[in-house]
């Protein structure tokens, strides 16, 4: 399989995007080609984007993404813009995309909804990640649940491609993990994220005090009945427990808050001490890596692998689409 997928320098890695998408891009390298992308361009359509910022936020995005696991000897990691077949085929797929779905584009309208001055990019960004997708054949898409109506786009995009300039691009697939829908614990009703504060999320390397306070003032509810459905909060922490602790301590405590038994302070308790214990070996390899510079050369020889496939299929395009 071709595995593809992406991520926007915007800051440090949170436990959504880990448990969502990382943990599964590591998990895939093992007998699969994996290319994994640094999405510059995109940040670009966060309209507080700070040059100097983002020079940083995606070196340090790369060390992190190694931290976690990527070998960038087995899998391509880059960065977007330093393969500029991103850009040509996304205004091409563009030509094929209809205005009226990236009109509908939920995440787009958000956003839109959230600014004074919205800018073109932001609603262009579907089209540029469907040509991050297409421009390497991708047959599977590691994502959280936040992007699989971008996925669905780039299926149909690929779709009408084919019919009109004959069979190139596969209709990829998303792979949802365990971790597809992380909340935010200060407020469960919605997904974890860097764009709402920093109460709504949780860095992987963060401090370790700062991770105990949020996961102690992470919000539950004021106890419930036997028998009573759990609240967003609480079945959120049950979420990310599952992925970090053995499956008898997390149906323990299940069955401890069904009976009305289980105190959320302990919950906290438990879940902090896992969750560190998971995060741990990233944390010290984060660590090691800060002091390591062969970061530039490695995305260098990165882009020239993803170049080397983007270059063939574009060439494959132009020629389909008559520009050659
Ligand atoms: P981004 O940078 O917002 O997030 C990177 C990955 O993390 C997942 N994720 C989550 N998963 C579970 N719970 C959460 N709270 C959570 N928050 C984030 C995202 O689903 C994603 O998989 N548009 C994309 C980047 C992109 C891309 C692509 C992805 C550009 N081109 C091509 C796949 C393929 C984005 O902004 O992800």
């Amino acid at each position: 399989m071709r595995i593809f997928s992406g991520i926007q320098p915007t800051g440090t890695l949170h436990l959504g995007n880990y448990f969502g998408a990382i943990r599964q891009w590591v998990q895939l390298q093992e007998g699969n080609e994996c290319v994994y992308c640094i999405v510059d361009y995109h940040a670009l359509t966060n309209e507080d984007t700070d040059p100097a910022e983002l020079r940083q936020a995606r070196r340090e995005l790369a060390l992190d993404l190694i931290a976690c696991g990527i070998d960038p000897e087995k899998t391509i990691l880059f960065f977007q813009s330093a393969v500029p077949e991103h850009t040509e085929l996304a205004w091409i797929l563009g030509c094929v995309t209809s205005y009226g779905d990236l009109t509908r584009m939920t995440q787009f309208k958000q956003k839109a909804a959230e600014q004074e001055f919205v800018n073109g990019g932001l609603f262009y960004y579907p089209v540029l990640q469907a040509a991050d997708i297409l421009l390497y054949l991708a047959d599977h898409v590691p994502v959280g649940e936040d992007q699989l109506q971008h996925l669905e786009l780039c299926r149909r995009i690929a779709r009408r491609f084919n019919y009109r300039f004959g069979e190139l691009f596969p209709e990829p697939q998303p792979i949802l993990g365990k971790g597809a829908r992380i909340m935010s614990l200060a407020d469960p009703t919605r997904k974890m994220s860097k764009s709402y504060g920093p109460e709504h999320y949780v860095g992987l390397m963060e401090p370790e005090e700062s991770i105990k306070k949020k996961i102690r003032s992470a919000v539950t509810d004021v106890g419930l009945k036997p028998g009573q459905e759990m609240s967003p909060g609480v079945a959120n922490l049950f979420e990310i427990l599952e992925l970090v602790a053995p499956g008898e301590l997390v149906a323990e405590l299940r069955q401890q808050h069904k009976e009305g038994k289980l105190l959320y302070k302990h919950l906290k308790e438990v879940l902090y001490e896992h969750l560190m214990r998971a995060l741990a070996p990233i944390r010290e390899r984060r660590a090691e890596l800060a002091a390591r510079g062969e970061i530039d050369e490695l995305l260098a020889a990165g882009a020239e692998r993803a170049r080397k496939i983007a270059r063939e299929v574009m060439q494959q395009v132009r020629a389909r689409v008559g520009l050659e």
